[in-house]
């Protein structure tokens, strides 16, 4: 690629700390190119009304990548392929607006969109691409689920807050002898329960890649209490699932939205054990406190390596491509390649077993 290029840049989906590293480091390394960028506001929704589309200068973005949240705004229900609107007669139905984000590209004269954002985002952006915008995506979620890279920025945030919220629990179990249930989010994936429960001291983590058995739960419970262990800290992943039982959610979703919005499985949980041990048992749901704030170290270096290389590939003119670490490197991933699959908790791995050996259960039905 050469001369001055003109990028959008939008992030999409639900937000996640590092997303304003990103938007630092892509106008930082365009700026050093001579080229322009210009951020593009809630997903796509900036390129179907193009008012709000801002030109990004270094003054500012300066050190934004210590804040959470977004400058340029994110949305998760807007889909231009499946855009929820409302007709004449008043009822919300469904179109396919992708067209005209198309046309206003090409008439705004962008050489390259970079799309920051989750399965769902850069399943848009891949849509796109095929109908001849040229993108580069970025791979962002707290939930690490993201398949093409070992990590996304946002999780170490979401598992530190995590951490910490079990860390302080453990006086107030301990002093009542009680229960603490703690639901936290991940999606389908068991990542943030895994990390953050063994890290702060549960004595149960709950995830949705086992399946797991209420009387296991309370077995173990009543065990750690022969024990003089009179109190425990439950960790249950948001999409966690009881065996031969299905994932709990928040009731008929949202308009515009694909995903179903999950919660609930703590309290469920948490009532269980209340009625088959007769525990005093309270639960939370830590919701989006694990995605508000600034991001961690980790995760603004990520956020920031991410926004570099994303330049680097259109420069290279990689397009179709998403930026994924892979220790020490950030390679180019096809975005083929990991639109629709999900990177689940492998049940080999390491931490999984480490979990096992210093006596944490996930409440797997008996053999
Ligand atoms: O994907 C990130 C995530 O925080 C999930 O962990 C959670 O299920 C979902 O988004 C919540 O979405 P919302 O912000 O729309 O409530």
């Amino acid at each position: 690629m050469s001369g001055r290029m003109r990028i959008a840049i939008n992030t999409g989906g639900g937000d996640a700390p590092g997303l304003n590293g990103v938007i630092e480091a892509v106008v930082m390394s365009t700026w050093n190119r001579h080229w322009d960028v210009y951020g593009v506001k809630q997903g796509y929704h900036g390129l179907l009304n193009t008012d709000e589309i801002v030109h990004l200068t270094p003054e500012k973005v300066r050190h934004i990548s210590c804040q959470g949240g977004t400058i340029l705004g994110t949305t998760n229900k807007g889909n231009p392929f499946k855009m929820a609107v409302e007709n004449a007669a008043g009822d919300t139905e469904i179109r396919d607006v992708s067209n005209k984000v198309v046309k206003n590209f090409q008439r705004l004269g962008f050489d390259c969109l970079i799309a920051v954002g989750g399965d769902g985002s850069l399943e848009i952006a891949y849509d796109f691409f095929k109908k001849g915008i040229p993108v580069i995506g970025v791979p962002k979620t707290i939930d690490n689920d993201m398949a093409g890279t070992v990590v996304t920025f946002g999780f170490d945030t979401a598992v530190s807050i995590a951490t910490e919220a079990l860390d302080r629990l453990h006086s107030t179990a301990k002093s009542h002898e009680r229960v603490m249930v703690v639901e936290v989010m991940g999606r389908h994936a068991g990542w943030i329960a895994l990390n953050s429960g063994i890290s702060g001291g549960a004595k149960v983590i709950l995830i949705p890649e086992i399946p797991f058995d209420m009387d296991t739960v309370c077995k173990k419970i009543m065990e750690e209490e022969l024990h003089g262990e009179r109190y425990a800290i439950v960790v249950v992943a948001e999409g966690a699932t009881p065996a031969g039982g299905g994932i709990i959610s928040q009731g008929g979703g949202e308009a515009g939205r694909q995903d179903v919005l999950l919660g609930g499985v703590g309290a469920m949980v948490a009532r269980a054990i209340v009625e088959k041990t007769g525990k005093d048992t309270r639960s939370l749901v830590l919701g989006h406190l694990q995605r508000g704030g600034s991001p961690t170290t980790f995760d603004r270096l990520l956020a920031l390596r991410f926004g570099a290389a994303a330049v680097r590939l259109v420069e290279q003119g990689q397009f179709g491509h998403m930026v994924g670490l892979d220790p020490p490197d950030i390679k180019a991933v096809p975005l083929k390649d990991v639109i629709g699959s999900q990177r689940l908790v492998p049940l080999a791995s390491d931490t999984i077993q480490t979990a096992r050996d210093i006596g944490i259960s996930f409440g797997e039905p008996p053999a």
